[in-house]
């Protein structure tokens, strides 16, 4: 059961990528529940129907496309989309990610290089420079981007591809908000530790390496996709607006070892 925090979301339209599941999935039936419009993007047909459909069961509004985000053109459509739907995106959330293959750094070759950095980095890229000139229009706007705490870690023996492209991620972000800043738009990352999604099958994370991950983390247990769901909700809500440019770490204290 969703709790409901006010009517702030009512007329308001997010859109997701990577709302098919984990993380992504949540915050759309966190939103679809505040009242929100949410258009549903990602390559995974069927359980993101799944997502919009459920949002419309519940009595909210929502609908899926389907999208590659590491291309450019599906990306344009996807935005004339939603825009032809409903007039105006106020939040985007860049969830759609994944670390792909763990791979030691001298063993990533320029493929799995090419595809880690066109799925977590320039697609958050293409996504916010599609959606931003709509959001100019109302000089209103929050972008609410997917980095990691690898970025802290640099991902050594398993992931310095997919560490070093959300780097760019939480750059990118940074930069955004600050040229931005006086137009109305706010623009934040978070960076998670390791979570309980697909995520981690998606990524080819052995058991050895995520009993590696837990070890690590005080609170001895993976997040849970709710509790990145709650914090974009915060961050898109009007209660903190002085808050732009940082990522916020969700890690269970874990991560600085
Ligand atoms: N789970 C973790 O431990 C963890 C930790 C740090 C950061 N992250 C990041 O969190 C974000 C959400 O991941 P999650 O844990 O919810 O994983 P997830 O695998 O549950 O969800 C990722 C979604 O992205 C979609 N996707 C993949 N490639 C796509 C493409 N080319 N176009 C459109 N959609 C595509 C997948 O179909 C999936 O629905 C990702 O950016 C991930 O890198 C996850």
């Amino acid at each position: 059961m969703i709790k409901r925090y006010g009517d702030y979301f009512d007329d308001k339209v997010i859109l997701i990528t990577g709302a098919a599941s984990g993380m992504g999935r949540e915050a759309a039936l966190l939103f679809g529940g505040q009242g929100a419009s949410v258009v549903c993007a990602d390559i995974d047909e069927g359980p993101g129907e799944d997502v919009a459909g459920t949002i419309r069961a519940e009595g909210g509004e929502s609908q899926f496309i389907r999208t590659d985000v590491t291309r450019r053109p599906e990306i344009n459509r996807l935005v004339e989309q939603a825009m032809a739907k409903y007039g105006k995106i106020d939040f985007l959330f860049n969830s759609a990610g994944s670390a792909l293959k763990r791979s030691k750094f001298l063993d990533i070759d320029e493929d799995l290089l090419n595809l880690a950095i066109d799925l977590n980095f320039k697609s958050v890229f293409n996504m916010t420079q599609a959606v931003l000139p709509h959001m100019l229009q109302h000089q209103f706007g929050v972008i609410v981007n997917v980095s990691s705490m690898s970025v802290k870690r640099g991902g050594p023996g398993a992931s310095i591809h997919y560490a070093a492209a959300k780097g760019a991620v939480t750059t990118l972000t940074l930069g955004v908000a600050r040229e931005f800043a006086k137009e109305g738009i706010r623009c934040l990352s978070i960076s998670p530790g390791p979570f309980d999604t697909a995520f981690q099958k998606a990524s080819g994370t052995t058991a050895e390496l995520a009993q590696k991950f837990l070890a690590d983390v005080p609170m001895n247990r993976l997040g849970r996709p709710s509790e990145i769901a709650e914090l974009v909700l915060f961050m898109c809500s009007n209660v903190c607006e002085f808050m732009t440019a940082d990522t916020v770490y969700v890690n269970g204290g874990g991560g600085y070892r």
